[in-house]
């Protein structure tokens, strides 16, 4: 009875200081059920509740926002870290080594119409991430994007331990404290290029190579599109395509990528686990060689020192993107699109042009610290949510 009466009492100061908080539906599964919480589902609920109430202020500030609408403001806080801090930078992408004069690129934060994206909190990150295996995989925007989280989240914590290490095809970048890797698994059409008595094959219906590595990951973020306009047997690392039962000299590319594509859609639906691996796709990153795109015309990205501004790019959109919507729309996993086509369309001043070190133009990667810290706080957003 006087049990009865105590458990009563206490249930009815919970609800008390529940409704008081203004806690919702998460908090309080969060405070009554954490004791029965096991390791798979941990993450789930100190995203939702352990973080108290910034982490519900998020919830709340994101939810229904289309992240990827939006315009880019000017923002003095701006850039999240210095390059010359940063240990993991490649020389191709660290404008500020290679002499980059200006630097109001580094000055812009993306800001979605509906909402807020969070502050990026590197630590934060690490401790909901503890234990866990984070893999970027795809060409060389995917070292892009697996360089600059690798800088944020040092940029947080400067001082712990970290193992670096850069392999082709996979390197890996752990925070040791934490348990925490970043890998990177490289491979530009994510389908497979075998040696065959002909020659090297891109072959549009297998994924065998290095796939293996791709399981048991807690999340995974793919990326490929660019190395299928890549044209002639050495820029484009193959000499025939299998397209089905044919061995063929050439076809349309996003003919192509879009079979590629779909063979990798068939790939995650057969072996990734949605209850233990959040799926990512890095959308299609733009480059800034045709000033007509953006009524330029004699221009490329050199020399580009400010963003366009507004919500759309006078191009407009790439067939490659649709080709990606088009395939994940068909999966069966649930597949997060990272949609940064627009918001990186508007960054033409955002490309090492001329100070990526190797004397070449370069509109096709971005400059760290740069645009992919935004696609990573997109991706922290996602997460967070
Ligand atoms: C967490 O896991 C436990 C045990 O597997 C399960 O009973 C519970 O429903 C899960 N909670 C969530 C929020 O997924
Ligand atoms: C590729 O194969 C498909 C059938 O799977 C066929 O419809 C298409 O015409 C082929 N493309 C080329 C360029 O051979
Ligand atoms: C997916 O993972 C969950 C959690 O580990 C497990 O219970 C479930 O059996 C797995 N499903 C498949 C199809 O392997």
């Amino acid at each position: 009875m006087g049990f009865k009466l105590i458990s009563l009492l206490l249930l009815l100061s919970l609800l008390i200081l529940t409704i008081l908080s203004g806690a919702n539906h998460y908090q309080a599964l969060a405070s009554v059920k954490k004791p029965h919480v096991n390791h798979r589902n941990r993450t789930v609920l100190t995203a939702a509740g352990g973080g108290g109430k910034a982490a519900l202020k998020v919830k709340k500030q994101t939810t229904g926002c289309n992240l990827f609408q939006g315009k880019w403001v000017f923002d003095a806080s701006k850039p999240f870290y210095d390059s010359s801090t940063c240990p993991f930078i490649d020389g191709e992408f660290d404008c500020l080594k290679f002499g980059r004069p200006d630097k109001q690129f580094l000055k812009y934060s993306w800001q979605p119409d509906a909402c807020t994206i969070p502050r990026f909190d590197g630590e934060a990150f690490l401790k909901k991430w503890r234990g866990k295996r984070v893999m970027f995989v795809g060409d060389s925007l995917s070292l892009n994007m697996w360089e600059s989280l690798g800088c944020m989240i040092h940029a947080s914590v400067p001082d712990t331990k970290i193992t670096f290490l850069k392999r082709t095809p996979l390197s890996s970048l752990t925070f040791q404290e934490y348990g925490v890797t970043l890998y990177l698994y490289r491979t530009p059409y994510l389908v497979d290029i075998s040696k065959e008595s002909v020659g090297r094959v891109l072959n549009l219906g297998a994924i065998e190579d290095g796939a293996d590595a791709w399981k048991d990951m807690d999340l995974l973020v793919f990326n490929s599109w660019h190395w299928w306009v890549h044209k002639g047997a050495q820029s484009q690392g193959w000499d025939f395509i299998r397209n089905g039962s044919s061995l063929i000299r050439d076809m349309d590319r996003l003919d192509a990528f879009n079979k590629g594509l779909t063979t990798w859609a068939q790939w995650v639906d057969q072996n990734v686990n949605t209850s233990q691996t959040r799926v990512f796709f890095q959308g299609i990153s733009p480059t800034h060689y045709v000033g007509k795109e953006w009524n330029e015309p004699r221009k490329t990205c050199d020399g580009q020192m400010v963003p366009l501004s507004g919500s759309t790019y006078p191009g407009g959109s790439l067939p490659a993107a649709s080709v990606v919507s088009h395939v994940l729309s068909s999966m069966k996993t649930f597949v997060y699109l990272l949609d940064i086509t627009t918001l990186s369309q508007l960054r033409k001043d955002a490309h090492p042009s001329s100070y990526g070190g190797d004397g070449g133009l370069d509109c096709s990667h971005w400059c760290l610290p740069g645009l992919p810290d935004t696609w990573n706080q997109l991706l922290y957003a996602a997460i967070s949510m």
